[in-house]
């Protein structure tokens, strides 16, 4: 039997509220036509985010229970150590409430705090929003070094999350001095949730060691990684995913790890940090903002359920099944003319906007138009990653359906594969939009938009 079916019963529900299109044309005018005013309440399908959206499994939720909430050396804390020394290998171990808490005391220790890091610059495949953000803040610049097959959205590449090795030489080459670390971000979610090779990482761990840099992962997709690796990379196929994780670890200096992805939790996060010295420093560090550097902000009961969830993500009937899933989706939207990037990630499929309706211009944000007819027409919640967000940064018009861990059915999947079908449909239908209120920065959470 070849049949890939979720590996999981479920125990515990959660009702899903339906609405009709009249009454979402409501609650989207209500909303400013920005999805994420939207109540969840009034969502049927949650497809904003893969971040911190899993539902835990009956072991997790034991743990919840088992949780020792002391102040300091709370024996969930251990338990915590020993299976993320396990995963990784590294001894130098601090929880975080999540990723960007962990993002955001790595740059401190390692360029420092103020303007510290001006004129100084962070390489690393693509940066996620909250990384480039927190580097920014400390005056320094985060530069992007995909392959070009790395941007192309449609060119089919086993590794499109890899780094230009030619580009990442030239640039510690000239500017070796302004280095201060190089990160790899596993998988990237900045194009689309591609995964990076060993092959890549083995040879970016090589440049680093010729010019003396620390290599950093931003790993919070770390076990989809290690599956595409299992899946596609020569003579991987033999070894478990675990021993794929831990042989990747192994080739950094330490890593950033937001849990709410593959840690199969709601809220957490870790930071790692080999170098003693330095460690030291982002534990003062923690101390200050987060909490004890046996807790790091979060529960006990928080500890626990990393501890068991990045256990449970390693498992490669969960991994095959996840990635399938994904898979299948990009498969019967591309069978039904939807451009998409390609080939499908592992947390999300992203829609090519700008070919969904080619009548909206850029200035019109397309983007905007097909994620607010997904809501409309069938309840679905999606992300505009496109000029909304990204602004002139822009490189592509795109929605993103993230889909959150271990939470939705196959006939889920079926029903936003339908949805997106019919809107396809009648895309000619759609309107582009107009921002009319907006912050400073940060405007896709709050902007307010009016239909053309
Ligand atoms: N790194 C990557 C690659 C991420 O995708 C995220 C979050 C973070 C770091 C930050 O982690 O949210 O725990 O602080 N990505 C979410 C998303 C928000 O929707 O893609 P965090």
């Amino acid at each position: 039997m070849k049949t890939i079916i979720e590996p999981f019963r479920i125990k515990s529900v959660e009702p899903i509220r339906m609405t009709t299109p009249r009454q979402r044309r409501q609650y989207l005018r209500q909303a400013g036509y920005n999805l994420f005013r939207i109540p969840a309440a009034h969502v049927i399908i949650d497809l904003l985010t893969d971040s911190g959206t899993g539902a835990m499994s009956s072991e997790q939720w034991a743990g919840v229970m088992r949780g020792d909430e002391s102040y300091a050396g709370a024996s969930s804390y251990y338990r915590f150590l020993e299976v993320v020394e396990q995963l990784t290998g590294m001894r130098n171990i601090l929880p975080t409430h999540q990723g960007r808490a962990s993002e955001r005391i790595l740059v401190e220790v390692m360029i420092g705090s103020g303007q510290a890091g001006r004129g100084r610059l962070v390489p690393n495949n693509a940066h996620f929003d909250t990384t480039r953000a927190n580097i920014e803040h400390s005056g320094a610049e985060a530069v992007d070094l995909l392959t070009s097959q790395g941007t192309s959205p449609t060119h089919l590449a086993p590794f499109k999350g890899n780094m230009d090795l030619a580009k990442l030489e030239t640039l510690l080459d000239e500017r070796a001095d302004d280095v201060p670390f190089v990160m790899l971000t596993i998988t990237c979610n900045s194009n689309g949730g591609q995964p990076v090779s060993l092959e890549n990482l083995q040879a970016v761990r090589a440049l680093c060691d010729r010019y003396g840099k620390s290599l950093f992962l931003d790993a919070a997709r770390f076990a989809e990684n290690a599956w595409f690796i299992k899946q596609r990379e020569p003579g991987r196929a033999g070894q478990s995913v675990s021993q794929i994780v831990r042989e990747m670890f192994e080739l950094a200096d330490g890593a950033t790890i937001s849990a709410k992805k593959d840690g199969l939790v709601n809220i957490g996060g870790v930071l790692l940090i080999r170098d003693d010295a330095l460690f030291r420093k982002a534990c003062d560090l923690l101390i200050l903002t987060e909490g004890f550097v046996t807790y790091g902000g979060l529960a006990g009961r928080d500890l626990e359920a990393m501890a068991v969830g990045f256990r449970e993500v390693l498992d490669e009937d969960y991994l095959r099944y996840r990635i399938r899933s994904i898979q299948y989706m990009g498969e019967k939207l591309l069978a039904g003319g939807v451009s998409i990037v390609q080939p499908p990630g592992g947390h999300a499929i992203y829609i090519d906007a700008t070919d969904f309706c080619p009548h909206i211009p850029k200035m019109q944000f397309p983007g905007q138009a097909v994620a607010c007819g997904l809501y409309e027409l069938g309840g679905i919640r999606s992300c505009e990653i496109g000029s909304v967000m990204m602004g002139e940064l822009a490189v592509m018009e795109s929605v993103r359906l993230a889909v959150p861990r271990r939470t939705y059915t196959q006939s889920h999947i079926d029903y936003v594969i339908e949805v997106v079908l019919a809107l396809k449909t009648k895309a000619h239908k759609l309107r582009g939009f107009r921002i009319i209120e907006q912050p400073q920065a940060l405007r896709h959470f709050t902007a307010r938009f009016e239909p053309m």
